[in-house]
C-alpha cells in the first residue's frame, strides 16, 4: 500500500531530501528534552534511523559525561527493558556545548562541535522568547548554510509575534526548511482520525452538516502543571494547547480529503478549515484556574492565567455551517484523556428510536486508542423497543505504534515536512484565538478533580451538555430502553 509520505519524495530537489548529517538541540537540559526528546532519539538509533551527531546546547557550563548521565537517566525512567546496545550507540552520538545564547562564543563552539557536518538540524527546545535571537547568531554564525529548524511550539505568543517570528526566519531561510512542531500531528490516534475518514467509504455520506449535529473535543488532564511554572504561567491552557493541539484536531475532522498527489495536500485542506473559522468571540470562552494554581512554584500570586479553556467555535463552509465545535481542555480535571465525540442528528421516529444518542466517539490516547459508535438495537424479547450499544474498535496492541517525538523528528531530519505546521496555518490558528488571549473574559477558580468551572456548562446546554469521559465504561453495559 502505498505510503502517503511518497508524494513527497518525488519532484523535490536533492539538496532538500538530503537526510540532515548533524542534530543540534537547543534546550538539552530541559524538562522537553528528558521528557520526549531522549526518549524518541533512542528509539530512532533502536529503529536505525539515527547515526548522525547529536550536539546538546544548553546554558549550564556541563560536559558530555553530564549530557550522557543525563540521556541514560532519561531512558531508564521510560521503565521496561532497556535496549543496552542502542544505549551505547546513542551515548556514543552525544556531544555536549554550553553557553548563553546571548554570546557569539556559544555558536562558535557550536560551529567547532560541528566539524565537517554540512546539513545540521537545529531543534529548538527552548522557550520561545530565544527563538529569533538564536535562529540570527546561527546564521551569522555561518551554522545555517544548508539547515533546517525544527521550532517547538508554542510558535509565538499571539497573531502578531507569529508573523514577526516567520519573518525573522523567513529572512534566514526558505519554508521548506522550517519544522514547526505540534507533536499531536505525530500520534498514532490523531493521524487515524485522517485514515478512519478518508480510507473508508461509509462516512463520507453523513460527515456533514446534514447528519452531525455537534462535535466536542475534550482534553484532560489530572495532573497540574508538573513544576512547569514559569512556562505555563507564560502561556496558558489557550496557548499551550487549544491554538496547536486542539485546532489541529479540529482540522483533521473538518477537513476536505487530501488528494494525495503532492506533498502539500494535507496541509493545504488543514490551513482552509482554519480560515473558515470566524475569530473566537469571548461570549464563547469561559476560563478557569485551579485553586492552589497561584501557589505552584515560577507562578506569581496574582496570576490571571488560565488552566482550563471550555470554547465554542463555529467553520463556516458548505459542509459544516451551523454545528457547533466545542473544545475542552485542562490541567487538574478528574482523568487523563483526550476525547472527540461527534453527535448524530436523531432519527425522526420516536417510537423506535426512543432516547437516541447515535454518536462516535475517538479515544485518542493516553494508552488505548479506540473508536466507538454508539447505536440502537432491538432489546430481545417480546416486547418492540429499542436499547443501547456499542460498537467499538481498540487498538490495544501498541507494538508497532511509533511515539510523535520519534515520527516528527525522523520526518524533519529527513527533511519531510508534512505533519508540520506551515506559515499560513500557524498565522491562521493565532488569528483564531487572537481575540480571547488575556483577560478577555473573567477568570473562574474550580476545585482540583472537578469538570471546571460550572460556568463552562453554559457552552454545552444546547447539545445536551458536555459529554461525560468517565462514563465511556457505563456505555458499553447495554440497559433495556424504557418502553
Ligand atoms: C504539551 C503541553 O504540548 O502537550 C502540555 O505543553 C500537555 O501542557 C502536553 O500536558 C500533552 O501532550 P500529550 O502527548 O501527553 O497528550
Amino acid at each position: 500500500m502505498p505510503d502517503l509520505r511518497q508524494a513527497c519524495a518525488t519532484g523535490r530537489n536533492t539538496e532538500e531530501t538530503m537526510p540532515a548529517d548533524a542534530l543540534v538541540l537547543f534546550g538539552a537540559m530541559g524538562d522537553l528534552a528528558y521528557k520526549k526528546i531522549f526518549p524518541a532519539l533512542y528509539h530512532m538509533v533502536r529503529h536505525s534511523h539515527l547515526d548522525v551527531p547529536v550536539i546538546g546546547i544548553a546554558r549550564a557550563a556541563r560536559t558530555d559525561e553530564h549530557l550522557k548521565e543525563r540521556v541514560r537517566d532519561s531512558i531508564q525512567q521510560q521503565g521496561g527493558d532497556i535496549d543496552q546496545e542502542a544505549l551505547a550507540k546513542l551515548l556514543n552520538l552525544l556531544r555536549y556545548v554550553g553557553g548563553d545564547y546571548e554570546k557569539p562564543g556559544t555558536f562558535a563552539l557550536l560551529k567547532k562541535a560541528l566539524g565537517s557536518a554540512s546539513r545540521p538540524a537545529h531543534y529548538l527546545a527552548i522557550p520561545p522568547s530565544l527563538f529569533m535571537s538564536v535562529v540570527e547568531s546561527l546564521a551569522k554564525s555561518n551554522c545555517m548554510k544548508n539547515a533546517r529548524v525544527i521550532i517547538e511550539k508554542p510558535f509565538g505568543h499571539d497573531l502578531a509575534s507569529a508573523q514577526q517570528l516567520n519573518a525573522a526566519l523567513h529572512a534566514v531561510l526558505p519554508e521548506s526548511r522550517i519544522f514547526r512542531i505540534d507533536h499531536y500531528l505525530g500520534k498514532e490516534a490523531v493521524l487515524n482520525l485522517l485514515f478512519f475518514r478518508f480510507a473508508n467509504s461509509f462516512l463520507e455520506p453523513i460527515w456533514n452538516r446534514n447528519y452531525i449535529e455537534s462535535v466536542q473535543i475534550t482534553m484532560a488532564e489530572k495532573f497540574g502543571i508538573e513544576g512547569r511554572g514559569k512556562f505555563y504561567d507564560d502561556t496558558g491552557a489557550i496557548r499551550d494547547v487549544v491554538e496547536n493541539h486542539m485546532l489541529q484536531v479540529v482540522a483533521f475532522l473538518a477537513m476536505e480529503a487530501p488528494t494525495g498527489l503532492h506533498c502539500e495536500a494535507i496541509r493545504d485542506e488543514q490551513v482552509k478549515v482554519f480560515r473558515a473559522i470566524p475569530p473566537l468571540d469571548p461570549k464563547n470562552l469561559v476560563r478557569g484556574q485551579f485553586k492552589g494554581y497561584k501557589t505552584e512554584k515560577g507562578v506569581p500570586s496574582d496570576s490571571k492565567v488560565e488552566t482550563f479553556a471550555a470554547l465554542r467555535l463555529e467553520i463556516q463552509s458548505w459542509r459544516w455551517s451551523g454545528v457547533p465545535f466545542l473544545i475542552r481542555a485542562g490541567k487538574c480535571l478528574p482523568i487523563t484523556t483526550t476525547e472527540v465525540l461527534v453527535k448524530l442528528r436523531k432519527p425522526p421516529l420516536d417510537n423506535l428510536a426512543g432516547e437516541s444518542t447515535n454518536q462516535f466517539r475517538f479515544r485518542l490516547g493516553p494508552g488505548e486508542i479506540s473508536i466507538s459508535l454508539s447505536a440502537r438495537v432491538k432489546h430481545p424479547g417480546e416486547e418492540l423497543v429499542s436499547k443501547p450499544t456499542q460498537l467499538s474498535a481498540v487498538e490495544d496492541d501498541t507494538t508497532d505504534q511509533v511515539d510523535a517525538y520519534e515520527r516528527l523528528l525522523g520526518d524533519a531530519m529527513r527533511g519531510d515536512a508534512m505533519l508540520f505546521v506551515r506559515e499560513d496555518a500557524v498565522e491562521a490558528a493565532w488569528a483564531i484565538v487572537d481575540p480571547i488571549l488575556g483577560n478577555t473574559t473573567p477568570l473562574e477558580e474550580y476545585e482540583p478533580g472537578s469538570w471546571g468551572p460550572h460556568e463552562a456548562v453554559r457552552l454545552a446546554d444546547d447539545v445536551g451538555g458536555w459529554h461525560d469521559p468517565e462514563g465511556r465504561k457505563k456505555d458499553t453495559v447495554a440497559a433495556p430502553a424504557a418502553a
